[in-house]
């Protein structure tokens, strides 16, 4: 899998055929997620729900943001101090393994959970926050698609780079130019999902440290710094830069974000 390209084609997608997935995309899929594993020591699974696995199709509630999915994707994983940015960065990496396959998916915290719980059992301390359709995006966009989401600029757009990422000192944008080797693992930063697409996470670059910072906010502040991780770490692994992430007890303070972590280059 070429992590840059698939990063790039990635896209929500919220309207599918009505097809179920193939047998050979089940096991393709199922093999991929059963080897994964979170980061940073945490304990997280992802599970395929079908709703057509048996004769009687189960009902999978979405509130009505995706239409016409047979397969989802459903992310669990144990509560613990960071545990959902390993969750999310574990789940991010199945989303792009399956758009390098060609699938649509949409990470998707707007959906009922009892019917979603139904289908799987959850140990004591489990949380059940995240899915994903998984399967043939239509060419038909669904009314929300095509009205609510994708003529609504906000919802697809990022942020320029500038705003985002930091030279030395809050107060210096960082330029593509200045960032060097740093530059497509940042743009890949960049083009991570994030609920309501907030994008609110920022880094200050700082020699061969990156420190990374989220705007708190309800529910979803970690998860989407979760997914930024990933995107940031797959790319520098697949352009050969080598470093290790780590919380530092030092670092420079921001009144706005929250710091998170550092990864410095081996
Ligand atoms: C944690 C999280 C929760 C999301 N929840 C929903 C949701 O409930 N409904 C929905 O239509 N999209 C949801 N999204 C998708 C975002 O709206 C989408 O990723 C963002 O607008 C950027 O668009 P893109 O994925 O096409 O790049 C969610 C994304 C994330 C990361």
């Amino acid at each position: 899998m070429n992590t840059v390209e698939t990063i790039q084609k990635r896209h929500s997608v919220r309207t599918y055929t009505g097809e179920p997935l193939s047998n050979e995309h089940i096991t393709q899929i199922n093999q991929f997620i059963s080897q994964l594993q979170a980061p940073f020591g945490i304990k997280a699974r992802i599970v395929l729900i079908r709703k057509y696995a048996n004769e009687t199709p189960i009902k999978l509630g979405t509130y009505g943001w995706i239409q016409g999915a047979c397969d989802f994707m459903a992310l669990i994983y144990e509560e613990a101090p960071f545990a959902q940015e390993a969750a999310a960065f574990m789940f991010e990496q199945a989303v792009l393994f399956c758009t390098n396959l060609g699938l649509g998916t949409c990470w998707l915290a707007g959906f009922s959970r009892s019917s979603f719980k139904r289908q799987i059992t959850l140990g004591p301390n489990e949380k059940l926050r995240i899915v994903s359709p998984v399967g043939y995006a239509s060419d038909r966009k669904s009314f929300i698609e095509k009205y609510v989401v994708r003529a609504d600029k906000n919802r697809s757009s990022r942020k320029p780079f500038e705003t985002l990422f930091f030279d030395k000192k809050f107060d210096t944008s960082l330029t593509e130019v200045n960032a060097g080797h740093f530059s497509t693992p940042l743009q890949m930063v960049r083009l991570a999902p994030s609920a309501n697409n907030k994008q609110e996470w920022r880094v200050l670059l700082q020699e061969e440290t990156l420190h990374f910072y989220k705007k708190p906010y309800p529910l979803f502040d970690s998860i989407d710094m979760g997914i930024a991780l990933c995107h940031f770490e797959l790319t520098c692994k697949e352009l050969g830069i080598e470093g290790k992430f780590e919380v530092l007890k030092d670092f420079p303070n921001n009144d706005k974000f929250k710091y998170v972590v550092s990864w410095t280059q081996a």
